[in-house]
C-alpha cells in the first residue's frame, strides 16, 4: 500500500518540551528545560537542522511528571516569532478551548507570523485534569464527536463569510471572522489511536498524529484510515510518534535506553498507565492507544520506544524509510536532551534519510 507518499520527502516534528520533565515518566537526569529561552534556541536549532514542525503539548494541571505546563498557543507564538521556516503546531483541547476563541487566536497568529501556525486537535485522556478545571468529561466517543464537531467549525471560520453551523455542542449563524488566515490555511492536525480517532481522521482532519509502534501495528492502522479516508473522498496524511535514542553505536543507545527504563519512577508510570488505559477502555472497542502498552513501554508518554528509533544513524535511517514504505508521512521525534540531540539528528541522521529516499527515486526513475 501507500507509494502515494514515496515521491514527498518524509517530514520531520518533534515535541516541544514546553511542560517540565521531559517526554519520559523516569528521574534520569535529562538537560532537557521547559522554558522560554530554552524552547526558542530548540526551535533555532530544529530548523536549522532541517525539522519542518515543532509540536506544542496542553496541560492544565500536573499528573504523572509535567508539574509546570506552558499553554500551548502563546508558546507557539514565541517560538514563531524566534524562528523563520520552521512551522509550530498549538495543541488545542475542546472543552477549555472552543473553536470560535480557537479561530480567531490561531487567525491572529498567522497574520503575524507568515502563515506557520498549525493545530493539533486533542481529545484528551486525563479525567483528573478536566475534574479539575470544572470541565465535564465526556465519554469516549462523545469526546470524538466534539473534536469533530471542533474541527469542521474552525474550518468552515477560516473558509467561511457567514458561516453558520448547527451541532450538538457548537452553533454559528452568519458568523463572518476578519481577518482570516492566509493562504494555506493552518493545518489541522489531531492526536489519538482508537477507531473513533482513526474514523475522524478519515472524515476530517488534515493529518492523524499516532502513538508509537512496531511496522505491522502502523501499516494496520494506515491501511484502515487511507480505505476509510478514499471512501469518503477525503485526503489525510500520517505522522507516527518515536523517542529517538541516535548513538555512535547500537550498544550505548540500547544502554541509553536501559537506563531510562531502570529509573523510571514506577508509581508515576503504573498511575499513568491506570489513566490512560481506563480512558481507552471507555470507548465501544474497549481499546486506545496505550492498550497493549508494557511498563517499560509507559515510561514514554506516547509508547515511543515501541517505534524502535534506538541505534546508530543508519539503523536509524532505514527504519524511518521503513515507516515511509508503510505510508507513514512524518515522523514526530522525541529525545532525552533536545538540544544536543536534535542537532546530533540533523547532523547524522537526516541526510541518511535524505541519501536513501534520494537512491530509491534513482532506482524507481531507472526502473
Ligand atoms: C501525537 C499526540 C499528541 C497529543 N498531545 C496531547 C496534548 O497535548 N494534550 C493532551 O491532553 N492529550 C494529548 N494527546 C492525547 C490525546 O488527547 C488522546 O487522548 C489520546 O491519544 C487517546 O486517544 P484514543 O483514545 O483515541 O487512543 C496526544 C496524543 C498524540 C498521539
Amino acid at each position: 500500500m501507500a507509494d502515494t507518499n514515496a515521491a514527498e520527502p518524509i517530514r520531520f516534528a518533534y515535541w516541544v518540551p514546553n511542560v517540565s520533565g521531559g517526554l519520559v515518566v523516569s528521574k534520569i537526569p535529562q538537560r532537557t528545560g521547559w522554558d522560554g529561552d530554552y524552547n526558542r534556541r530548540l526551535a533555532q536549532i530544529a530548523e536549522e537542522a532541517g525539522f519542518d514542525y515543532a509540536l506544542t503539548q496542553i496541560r492544565f494541571t500536573a499528573g504523572y511528571g509535567a508539574e509546570y505546563q506552558h499553554e500551548s498557543v502563546a508558546f507557539s507564538h514565541a517560538l514563531l516569532a524566534a524562528t523563520s521556516k520552521i512551522k509550530v503546531i498549538a495543541a488545542l483541547l475542546p472543552g477549555p478551548w472552543n473553536p470560535t476563541l480557537a479561530a480567531k487566536q490561531v487567525a491572529t497568529i498567522a497574520q503575524l507570523t507568515g502563515d506557520r501556525i498549525s493545530v493539533n486537535i486533542v481529545s484528551g485522556w486525563f479525567s483528573g485534569e478536566f475534574r479539575a478545571i470544572g470541565e465535564p468529561w465526556l465519554d469516549h466517543d462523545e469526546r470524538y464527536r466534539r473534536s469533530e464537531e471542533f474541527i469542521r467549525a474552525l474550518r468552515g471560520i477560516w473558509t467561511q463569510d457567514a458561516f453558520s453551523f448547527r451541532g450538538d455542542f457548537y452553533r454559528y449563524a452568519d458568523y463572518t471572522l476578519k481577518p482570516k488566515p492566509g493562504t494555506p490555511l493552518p493545518e489541522i492536525f489531531q492526536g489519538g489511536s482508537s477507531r473513533a480517532a482513526r474514523d475522524m481522521a478519515a472524515r476530517v482532519s488534515d493529518w492523524y498524529l499516532t502513538n508509537g509502534g512496531g511496522p505491522e501495528d502502523i501499516r494496520a492502522q494506515v491501511e484502515d484510515i487511507q480505505g476509510k479516508a478514499r471512501a469518503n473522498g477525503h485526503s489525510v496524511k500520517i505522522g507516527v510518534n518515536a523517542f529517538v535514542i541516535a548513538r555512535d553505536t547500537e550498544a550505548e543507545a540500547r544502554a541509553v535506553l536501559q537506563e531510562i527504563i531502570d529509573q523510571a519512577d514506577p508509581e508515576a508510570v503504573k498511575a499513568f498507565g491506570h489513566e490512560v488505559k481506563n480512558a481507552g477502555k471507555a470507548s465501544p472497542e474497549g481499546e486506545g492507544n496505550w492498550a497493549k502498552s508494557s511498563f517499560e513501554d509507559l515510561v514514554q508518554y506516547n509508547d515511543g520506544f515501541k517505534t524502535n528509533l534506538i541505534g546508530t544513524p543508519d539503523q536509524i535511517a532505514e527504519r524511518i524509510l521503513a515507516l515511509k514504505d508503510i505510508g507513514v508521512d512524518l515522523a514526530l521525534l522525541g529525545f532525552l536532551h533536545f538540544q544536543e540531540e536534535v542537532k546530533y539528528f540533523g547532523d547524522e541522521v537526516i541526510p541518511r534519510v535524505r541519501a536513501l529516499e534520494a537512491a530509491r527515486e534513482r532506482r524507481a526513475e531507472a526502473a
